[in-house]
C-alpha cells in the first residue's frame, strides 16, 4: 500500500480544512486501529451477532492465535458433518496447527454459510482488515453478480482473489470447474474447508491457490494451475488502495490502484465470449485518477452492465458498482440497473468528458447535453482560479471577534446563490503568517465570484467588496468573450447548469477541471445586458431567479419536456 500522498491530495486536504498530519494520523489509526467488529451484512442470520460474539469473548486470544482458532474450528466442523473427501487430510496437514479443544465445547451457529470467514473476520483487527482488504463480500451481492452463469457444457470460474470463497461456493457447478486464488493463507485455507464441505458427495482437491495473484503479470508461472488457464468467468471484489514498489507493471495503469490491475490482468485470462464482472467502490466511474481503468474498458471491453449498490459493507462506507464486461463485440447501449430499476445508456456518453467519466447518460440526456454543446462554444479555460487563504492554524489565528486591526473572512458556509451572508470570522490579515495565499490582486479583485468547493451544488456568489475568504471557498474571476461577471454567475447558477455538472461528472465536489469543461454560448449584447442587469436585482433582492432560468433554457432551446426531466433529476419527480 503506497503512503506517499500526492500534491492534488494535499491540496484537496487542505482545501477541507485538514491538515496532513491529521489526515495521515487518521489514515494510520486506521491501519493500526485495534478495533474489532462483527461483518453483520455478511451474516446469513442477524441474530448470530449475538452468539458470536458472547463465543469470541470466551475465547482467549492471549493463548491462542487465530491460525489455531480457525484450523480448530475448521477440523471440528469436518469432524461434525463426517466429510469423507480424502484430500481433507492434506488440506489439514498443509495447515497445521494447535488444536483448541475447547472449541468443541461452544454452541456454534449452524446455519451460517461462512462461518470460517465470519470468525476470521471478527477475529481481525480493523486495521489488519484494512491491510489486506479483507471485507468479504455479502452474499445478496454475490447472488446478483453470478446469476444466469451457465456451467452445462464445463465452463470455468475464477476468483483471483477469493478470500474466504464467498463467491467461488454461492455457484452452483462441479468443483472442478472453480478456481481461486488469493495472497492470505488464512483466508486460502478457509475458501478450501468451504468448498469441500459445500461438495460432501464429491472426491476433489479444491482448486484454490495461495499466491500475489499480482507478482507474475504475464502470466508464466510454472507451478501455477490458475495463472496458466483461460477462465470462462472471472467474478469477485477486488482489494481496494494504491500500491507501491508493485513488481508488475502495466503501463496503462497510470494510478498503480490494485483493483485496476486485478481488473486488466484478469481480463487476459478470459477465453474468447467469457465474461467479467467487478465489485468496484463508485469513484471508479468519476474520478479523475480512475480514467486509466475507464480508458482500458472503453478500449478493450465491450460493457454488458453496471450495477449500483447503495448499501454499505460494515467499516467500508462508500457506494459501490458492479461492471461486467466481456471480450465480444461492442454493443452501443448498456444497461445500469439500480435498486431493482433498470435503464438504457449510451456508451457514447462515456466521451463526453476529457476524463471519460462513466456518467450514465440515457437518450434524454444525451440530446440535452448535445444541444448544449452545439450552442457552447466558449469555455471558462482563460479564466482566474485562486483558493482562498489556509491559515495553518485556524484555532488561533480566525476569531469570532472583532479585534483591533482584523479584518472580516468569510467560509463556503457563508457563500448563498448570488451574495454572501454576513461574515462569522475575523482574521489579522497578514500574508507573511499564513501558511497559502493566493495573489492579492485576486482576493481584492473589483469583481469575482467565489463558490463552495464541498458541494452537491453548483453555489457562486458575486463579491465586489474585496472580501477575504477561508479555502472552503474558491475563487473564479471569469473570462467569457461577450459574458459579464455577472452573467456568468447567472449561468453556473442556473438549473441547467447544475444538471449539466451533475449528469456529466457525477461529483460531490465542485472542481476546477469539471468546471472548464461546462460550455457557454454566444450572447448578444442585450442578452448579456438582460442577463445582468437582472442578477443585480436578484442580489438587491428585489426579484427572483425565475428570469435567469427561462432565458438559459432559451438560449438553448431546450423544450418544455427536457425542462420536466431537468427538474425531476434535480428535485425528484415533477407532476
Ligand atoms: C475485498 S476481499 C474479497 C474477497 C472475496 N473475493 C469476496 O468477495 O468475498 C479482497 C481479497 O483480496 C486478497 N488480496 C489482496 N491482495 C492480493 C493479491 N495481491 N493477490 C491475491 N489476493 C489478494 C485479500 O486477502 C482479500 O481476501
Amino acid at each position: 500500500m503506497n503512503d506517499t500522498v500526492s500534491y492534488a491530495t494535499k491540496r484537496n486536504w487542505n482545501k477541507l480544512n485538514t491538515s496532513e498530519k491529521d489526515r495521515l494520523t487518521r489514515r494510520a489509526n486506521k491501519r493500526l486501529s485495534k478495533k474489532k467488529f462483527i461483518p453483520i451484512e455478511y451474516l446469513s442470520n442477524s441474530k448470530n451477532a449475538i452468539v458470536l460474539q458472547e463465543i469470541l469473548e470466551q475465547i482467549d486470544l492471549k493463548k491462542f492465535s487465530i491460525e489455531s482458532v480457525i484450523y480448530s474450528l475448521a477440523k471440528y466442523l469436518i469432524d461434525k458433518k463426517r466429510i469423507k473427501n480424502r484430500n481433507i487430510k492434506t488440506i489439514l496437514n498443509e495447515n497445521h496447527f494447535d488444536y483448541i479443544n475447547e472449541i468443541e465445547e461452544y454452541n456454534w451457529p449452524q446455519d451460517e454459510r461462512d462461518l470460517l470467514g465470519i470468525v476470521y473476520q471478527c477475529l481481525l483487527f480493523e486495521g489488519e482488515k484494512n491491510q489486506k482488504g479483507s471485507y468479504y463480500t455479502p452474499t445478496s451481492v454475490v447472488k446478483n453478480m453470478i446469476k444466469n452463469l451457465d456451467f452445462s457444457n464445463g465452463q470455468l470460474f475464477l476468483d483471483p482473489c477469493c478470500g474466504s470463497g464467498s463467491f467461488l461456493m454461492e455457484i452452483d457447478a462441479n468443483p472442478n470447474q472453480l478456481f481461486g486464488t488469493d495472497s492470505d493463507p488464512i483466508a486460502v485455507f478457509i475458501a478450501k474447508i468451504n468448498m469441500i464441505i459445500k461438495y460432501p458427495e464429491i472426491d476433489f482437491y479444491p482448486h484454490i491457490e495461495c499466491r500475489d495473484y499480482l507478482e507474475d503479470i504475464n502470466l508464466l508461472s510454472f507451478d501455477s494451475e490458475v495463472l496458466n488457464k483461460k477462465f470462462d468467468y472471472i467474478m469477485t471484489n477486488p482489494p481496494w488502495g494504491a500500491v507501491a514498489n508493485q513488481i508488475c507493471s502495466i503501463p496503462e495503469i497510470t494510478s498503480k490502484e490494485t483493483f485496476s490491475y486485478f481488473f486488466v490482468k484478469s481480463f487476459s485470462q478470459l477465453k474468447k465470449n467469457g465474461k467479467i464482472r467487478f465489485l468496484f467502490p463508485e469513484s471508479v466511474t468519476n474520478v479523475k485518477i480512475h480514467k486509466d481503468i475507464r480508458s482500458f474498458i472503453l478500449k478493450n471491453c465491450n460493457i454488458e452492465s453496471f450495477t449500483l449498490y447503495d448499501d454499505n459493507f460494515t467499516g467500508v462506507t462508500t457506494k459501490y458498482v458492479d461492471v461486467c464486461c466481456s471480450n465480444n463485440e461492442i454493443q452501443k447501449t448498456i444497461p445500469v440497473y439500480k435498486n431493482n430499476c433498470m435503464e438504457i445508456i449510451e456508451r457514447e456518453s462515456f466521451f463526453e468528458t476529457e476524463n471519460l467519466v462513466f456518467n450514465f447518460l440515457n437518450l434524454k440526456d444525451r440530446e440535452i447535453l448535445s444541444k448544449v454543446k452545439t450552442l457552447g462554444c466558449y469555455d471558462l479555460s482563460e479564466s482566474i482560479w485562486a483558493l482562498g487563504i489556509v491559515t495553518g492554524d485556524n484555532k488561533n489565528k480566525v476569531s469570532h471577534i472583532a479585534t483591533e486591526g482584523a479584518e472580516q473572512i468569510y467560509t463556503g458556509k457563508e457563500i448563498c446563490p448570488y451574495s454572501v451572508k454576513t461574515a462569522q470570522y475575523y482574521i489579522k490579515y497578514n500574508r507573511d503568517s499564513l501558511q497559502q495565499v493566493a495573489k492579492e490582486e485576486y482576493y481584492r479583485a473589483p469583481e469575482k465570484l467565489v463558490y463552495k468547493f464541498i458541494s452537491n451544488k453548483l453555489i457562486f456568489a458575486y463579491d465586489n467588496m474585496q472580501r477575504l475568504f477561508l479555502n472552503s471557498a474558491n475563487i473564479l474571476i471569469p473570462k467569457i468573450k461577450g459574458m459579464s461577471i455577472k452573467t456568468v454567475m447567472a449561468f453556473l447558477n442556473s438549473e441547467l447548469y447544475q444538471y449539466l455538472y451533475i449528469q456529466m461528472f457525477g461529483e460531490i465536489k465542485v472542481l476546477k477541471g469539471n468546471l472548464v469543461e461546462l460550455p457557454f454560448p454566444e450572447l448578444s449584447e442585450k442578452q448579456d445586458r438582460d442577463i445582468s442587469e437582472t442578477v443585480t436585482k436578484i442580489i438587491n433582492g428585489e426579484c427572483t431567479d425565475e428570469f435567469i432560468q427561462k432565458q438559459v433554457y432559451d438560449i438553448f432551446n431546450i423544450s418544455d419536456d427536457q425542462i420536466n426531466h431537468i427538474r425531476s433529476i434535480l428535485y425528484g419527480k415533477v407532476a
